[in-house]
């Protein structure tokens, strides 16, 4: 309600007349455009990939986020969301251009960068009047710096332009609910013109923003994506010693996050973090760490648990089965986390992998990513089931990878009727030891 009023009271301002260009439409970008739109904004949302674009005029999203349909078609119809593949024309008639394109990983662990240095150029070439330049995209630091030099070495006029960062902190699966109610806004600036323009756009949002310069808004974004990381290896390693000493991490990380100090957030142990933002924005934090002069071992050692717990995963029910060749085996839940079907940098590719390494016949099931995993497994020797009931048939031990609500639900004693051997190894902590072992199943668990 109060949004809503909010929001009412900034339409009628003269904040509405910022016209923003959001560059790509993926994940980050086109939550940022319908986000912006749905705050009163005029917005252009830019693809390179015109198939996209065309899908997107159709209200056909690339991807599935909670809540963003319902913005993206509503700002759409009442024209103040547009798409299009023609960034000169969207450069032009943008006062702020957010900059939100990819930022993949190259194989020595930088970040490839060639897509913001072509849009630094396009800008460059198509100031025709005060442009502030926003990065959105995860980038290492100083790529403010670079996108400032591209735009002045390519400008042919005086027109005046800003840099800004503004990294963002989205969840997916709850992105559009982390832009319009967000912890903090970061606001990475080099004068008070772009500082104003900034805060004005995020006003109706009332969250506290912290000013500072571009490196710094660059190396926070860093900084509290590496820390989340470090939470879980940390946790992850406290649990391999629960292992050990027969002790139970769920306590341990409940007792822990009691204390405000540590908070109870991303304690949970498992078999690591996936996704496409964890391992890239360390792999790019290691990179220029050491590029500055300074090597982050400690983030060296919470990539190498992270590596490690998967290995353990697969190490555990090696000990319990003896010989995984030729046991079938059911992995239910395929994607990064639930309530998403991205699998990109999933823990259970490198389970599935180590698996089959070692001869064992694979049955997945995942309630949203099977498409996905059909291409990222295509050639691999593993087979899908329709429900988790198909796939778990016959199995020797079911594996639980991803954290869906559909499976703390499964009917149990149904599963372990269909089981030649009623082994569970869950990977994500996710159910009752004691429930299961009551009907008679040997329960792996992850520290516990
Ligand atoms: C993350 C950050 O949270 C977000 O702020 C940033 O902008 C992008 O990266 P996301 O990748 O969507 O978001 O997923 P997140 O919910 O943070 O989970 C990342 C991974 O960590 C998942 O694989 C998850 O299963 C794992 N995880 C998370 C744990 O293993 N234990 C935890 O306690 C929390």
């Amino acid at each position: 309600m109060e949004r809503r009023k909010a929001i009412k009271k900034q339409r009628k301002g003269i904040k509405k007349s910022y016209r923003i260009t959001v560059v790509g439409c993926g994940h980050v970008g086109l939550v940022t455009g319908a986000c912006f739109a749905e705050l009163g904004y005029k917005v252009c949302c830019v693809d390179k990939d015109k198939k996209k674009v065309s899908s997107l005029k159709k209200l056909i999203l690339p991807f599935y986020e909670p809540g963003l349909f319902e913005l993206v078609e509503k700002n759409y119809k009442e024209r103040r969301l547009e798409f299009t593949p023609d960034l000169k024309k969207a450069i032009k008639s943008a006062q702020v251009i957010f900059i939100a394109v990819g930022t993949p990983p190259n194989p020595d662990g930088s970040a490839d960068l060639s897509s913001l240095e072509r849009i630094a150029y396009l800008v460059a070439k198509n100031l025709n009047s005060y442009k502030l330049v926003v990065e959105k995209s995860t980038v290492p630091v100083q790529t403010g710096e670079k996108i400032k030099e591209t735009i002045l070495r390519y400008r042919k006029n005086n027109r005046p332009f800003d840099v800004a960062s503004n990294p963002e902190f989205l969840r997916e699966g709850k992105a559009v609910h982390d832009f319009l109610h967000p912890d903090r806004i970061v606001i990475g600036v080099e004068s008070e013109r772009a500082e104003k323009i900034l805060k004005d756009l995020y006003r109706s949002l009332k969250a506290p923003i912290v000013v500072t310069d571009i490196n710094t808004a660059e190396i926070i974004k860093h900084a509290s994506n590496s820390f989340l990381a470090t939470k879980i290896s940390f946790i992850n390693a406290v649990a391999r010693v629960c292992d050990l000493a027969k002790a139970n991490i769920d306590k341990v990380a409940e007792a822990m996050g009691l204390d405000p100090r540590i908070g109870k957030e991303f304690l949970k142990a498992g078999i690591g973090y996936g996704g496409f933002c964890f391992p890239k924005d360390l792999e790019a934090f290691l990179y220029i760490s050491k590029k500055l002069g300074y090597e982050f071992t400690l983030l060296r050692e919470v990539k190498r648990i992270n590596e490690e717990q998967k290995k353990y995963f697969v190490e555990k029910i090696k000990d319990y089965l003896w010989i995984l060749k030729d046991k079938k085996i059911a992995i239910l839940g395929l994607s990064f986390k639930p309530d998403t079907d991205d699998m990109r940098f999933a823990s259970s590719l490198d389970i599935i992998e180590y698996l089959l390494k070692e001869g064992s016949r694979l049955v997945l099931y995942d309630p949203q990513s099977k498409k996905e995993a059909k291409k990222l497994l295509k050639g691999k020797k593993v087979k899908f089931a329709k429900d988790p009931y198909q796939a778990v048939r016959d199995c020797d031990c079911v594996c639980f990878l991803t954290e869906w609500d559909e499976f703390k639900r499964l009917n149990f004693k149904r599963i372990k009727k269909l089981m030649r051997m009623p082994l569970i190894a869950d990977g994500r902590n996710m159910l009752d030891r004691a429930y299961v072992e009551s009907l008679g199943f040997k329960y792996l668990g992850m520290g516990k």
